[in-house]
């Protein structure tokens, strides 16, 4: 079901020292932060050759990135993207199977303009996963 690994998102409590951080310490581009209100993110990727990491900071009162920054003040892992061919098929299989999604079962377009959801991370092992449609 899974295709590549499309990002690995990384929780930031502050996007623009994040951003200055990579540049300085690693040396690498990073693209200029978008906001996505829809999802309560503001966002910047760093593209690498066989995948990006996703850095993202809470747009917003609503954002669901606040509550995950409670519980880890200094930032962490958020989520892993996989790339899925059809995600109506995927996210009929996932309820079939018993997996849960995260908010509305409809996908919502994502930070790439592609189609997404998200699975609940209490049945992942505490890990939060995006599919999203190549
Ligand atoms: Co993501």
């Amino acid at each position: 079901m899974f295709k590549r690994l499309n990002h690995v998102a990384i929780a930031v409590n502050d996007l623009n020292k994040a951003i200055k951080k990579y540049k300085n310490i690693f040396g690498i581009r990073i693209n200029d932060p978008i906001e996505q209100p829809l999802h309560g993110v503001k966002v910047a990727f760093i593209e690498l050759p066989n995948t990006k990491i996703e850095l993202l900071e809470p747009l917003g009162n609503e954002s669901p990135l606040i509550n995950f920054l409670k519980k880890n003040p200094n930032g962490g892992i958020h989520h892993l993207c996989y790339e899925v061919k059809n995600i109506i098929k995927c996210r009929d299989r996932i309820l079939k199977n018993g997996g849960k999604i995260v908010g509305s079962f409809e996908p919502k377009v994502g930070a790439h303009g592609k189609l997404v959801i998200f699975l609940h991370p209490k049945e992942f092992d505490g890990t939060l996963i995006e599919l999203e449609e190549i």
